[in-house]
């Protein structure tokens, strides 16, 4: 069945916001954070039902926004991507991929691909690739690229640890590192349809995901979550693109700055 957008979005420019993984730590309170915004609807992209229904109850329930719902799909699985794309119905202003794991074992989707380069790097890039068309209609439109200053030493030639003996810290770091340079890639090409993307490192929550990488978090999920909503929310988000932020400030990036690796993580994403 196609998405339905609430009906009275279009007509009472409602912007909207779709946000990965936001029955998560830092991706949930995003979503708050945004569905506390005026005339906004915040579609909570979840792979698991039961938490993502949850998850809209009480983000209506502590903001009063009823344009909050959700929808399933597994960002890891480019197939399932696809499919909320070709379902979606209306306008889409801002993309927030935040959806991540760090599985302490190495671990592989069906498809038979890496799950961090799944989920963390190809989960992105489909993201944004599948909702090119609805940002390009929607513009001038925004992508939130949720990353890390926790980030570095991807190799290239073994985006999926095949030769490297898995280690789901330095998985993770190298993911991270992607996302800084896929947001360098895609602001390039999208620039010229009024689209911003734009990375960002949340803040350090203790989550699923951090606990993990045997981390805990000194800032509350609201705190991470602040810096990817101004992102989302603020003109400077639609004003800059292809930029890093920690803290509400640019920094500099230096893996985005490489562009012969950009290019080639780019292309490499194209393959899968
Ligand atoms: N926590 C930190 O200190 C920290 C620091 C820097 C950057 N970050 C970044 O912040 C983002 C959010 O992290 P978090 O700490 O909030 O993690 P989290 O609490 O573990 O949340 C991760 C979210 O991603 C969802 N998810 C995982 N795989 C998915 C898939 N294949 N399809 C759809 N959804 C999927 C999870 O769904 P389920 O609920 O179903 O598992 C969950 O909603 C990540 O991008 C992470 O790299 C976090």
């Amino acid at each position: 069945m196609p998405l339905a957008p609430s009906a009275d979005v279009k007509d009472a420019g409602v912007r909207v916001a779709l946000v990965t993984g936001a029955t998560g730590a830092i991706g949930k309170a995003i979503a708050q954070q945004i569905a506390g915004q005026p005339a906004t609807e915040v579609v909570l992209a979840c792979r698991n039902e039961e938490k993502a229904a949850k998850a809209v109850r009480e983000i209506i329930e502590a903001t009063g926004n009823c344009r909050v719902r959700c929808e399933l799909v597994d960002v890891s699985r480019k197939a399932s991507v696809d499919s909320l794309a070709a379902r979606w119905r209306g306008p889409l202003h801002v993309l927030v991929n935040n959806a991540a794991v760090t599985p302490r074992r190495r671990q592989e989707t069906p498809e038979g691909i890496e799950s961090q380069f799944a989920t963390n790097v190809l989960g992105y890039f489909w993201m944004i690739q599948a909702f090119t068309e609805h940002l390009k209609r929607s513009a001038p439109s925004r992508v939130v690229n949720v990353a890390s200053y926790w980030a570095g030493d991807l190799d290239l030639a073994d985006l999926e640890f095949m030769r490297r003996r898995y280690d789901n810290n330095e998985a993770y770091r190298q993911s991270k590192q992607a996302d800084r340079m896929l947001t360098a890639a895609f602001a390039e090409r999208l620039k010229s349809y009024n689209i911003s993307v734009n990375a960002c490192h949340p803040g350090d929550v203790s989550s699923a995901l951090s606990n993990s990488l045997g981390f805990g978090g000194h800032h509350t999920p609201d705190e991470g979550a602040s810096t990817p909503v101004w992102l989302a929310v603020e003109p400077v988000g639609q004003r800059q693109t292809g930029r890093y932020f920690e803290q509400m400030r640019e920094v500099r990036c230096p893996f985005a700055a490489d562009r012969k690796s950009v290019i080639g993580l780019y292309e490499a994403c194209l393959r899968f």
